[in-house]
């Protein structure tokens, strides 16, 4: 479902970002070392040569928070006046209170409202659709929308066909409210859907309730893939026709990054250069709700992104859940 914004006054800016990556650097061929897999195969199949993976001790709301603290130092904002904190993740610090909680707690607020939101890989963008939400209706003027991972808790290390996707790390952006007839920047729309029919194809096989334990990743890769492909370019195309928005006007494509063959089949169906996508996915590999902000912060970080670029996100995980976010920087 589309909802069309531009009846509403405010708009939510992106003032900052932020991202945090474990010092623990895992090559494919250190993984190939116990794991009947080879730096080849993984890099043909999925574009991934390397992923961080958290030390011991080192947990979720660690890396949300060192995440949280320099897109807070880039947005010039303080973390007690933060009106609101949105933590996506998969892997929480514990099964409650939330992981937002603590970071809240962390960076010393007590006036605003945080929660976590689990929407696996499309979580940074449910959690920003959240925010956005917040900041439109007048409920919050300053958000802080997190994606943040450990994914390595969830790996069976001896399971090649998951245990080489995927890697830990943070991401963080800070929204702040404009008014809209101030500004083109901002979020224009974001468009998320799910199918609950599909939940089976990318999961874990335990949880609190069923198993007692948060079980190990599961996935049919080739399902996954088909549906990623199609699902995405749906919804690429669903926004951008909504905001009648040429994909020739995008100057970035920063998608989640779970695979380079999925992300190139993205930027061909929009015509777009490889030049004009940002890929994290060979130096990050898959870091679930982590992985837009942290694209995000990173290309910023290289100069690449500028105020007032138009951007495109596509992200699609575990539900199925999917969708895509269109905004002016
Ligand atoms: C996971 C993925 C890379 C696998 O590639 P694929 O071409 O579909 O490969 P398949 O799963 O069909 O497996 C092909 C063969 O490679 C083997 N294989 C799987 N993982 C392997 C690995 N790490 N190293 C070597 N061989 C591997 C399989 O066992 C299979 O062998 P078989 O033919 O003897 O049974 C691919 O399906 C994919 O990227 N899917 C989408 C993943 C994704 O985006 N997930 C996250 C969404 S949020």
């Amino acid at each position: 479902m589309i909802m069309s914004p531009y009846a509403l006054s405010h708009r939510s800016v992106i003032v900052g970002c932020g991202h945090y990556l474990p010092q623990n650097v895992v090559t494919n061929e250190e993984l190939s070392k116990t794991v009947d897999t080879t730096h080849e195969w993984i890099v043909e199949r999925t574009g991934i040569h390397q992923r961080h993976f958290a030390a011991h001790g080192e947990l979720t709301s660690d890396m949300a928070f060192d995440a949280a603290k320099k897109a807070l130092k880039m947005a010039g904002i303080d973390g007690q006046d933060l009106d609101l904190i949105v933590l996506a993740t998969t892997t929480p610090d514990l099964t409650f209170p939330s992981t937002a909680t603590k970071v809240q707690a962390m960076l010393g607020n007590t006036k605003g409202l945080a929660f976590d939101v689990s929407a696996v890989c499309a979580g940074y963008l449910v959690a920003l659709n959240v925010a956005d939400n917040f900041i439109r209706l007048g409920q919050a003027k300053t958000a802080l929308v997190i994606g943040a991972e450990r994914l390595s808790s969830l790996l069976d290390m001896q399971d090649r066909s998951t245990c080489v996707l995927f890697g830990d790390g943070a991401g963080a952006t800070v929204l702040k409210a404009f008014d809209a007839q101030e500004t083109d920047r901002g979020i224009i729309g974001i468009h998320m859907q799910s199918d609950g029919n599909y939940r089976h194809i990318l999961c874990t096989d335990g949880g609190v309730a069923s198993t007692g334990t948060p079980g190990k990743v599961f996935m049919e890769g080739r399902e996954v893939f088909r549906h990623a492909v199609t699902k995405l370019a749906d919804s690429a195309d669903a926004t951008l026709t909504h905001y009648q928005v040429d994909p020739k006007d995008l100057d970035w494509l920063i998608p989640h990054q779970a695979n380079i063959r999925i992300i190139e089949g993205m930027a061909k169906k929009l015509h777009m250069s490889m030049d004009k996508v940002i890929t994290t996915v060979h130096k990050h590999a898959n870091t679930s709700a982590a992985s837009i902000p942290l694209a995000l912060s990173c290309a910023l970080e290289e100069g690449r992104i500028k105020e007032g670029d138009l951007i495109l996100h596509e992200a699609i995980g575990g539900g199925l859940v999917w969708g895509s976010a269109l905004l002016r920087f």
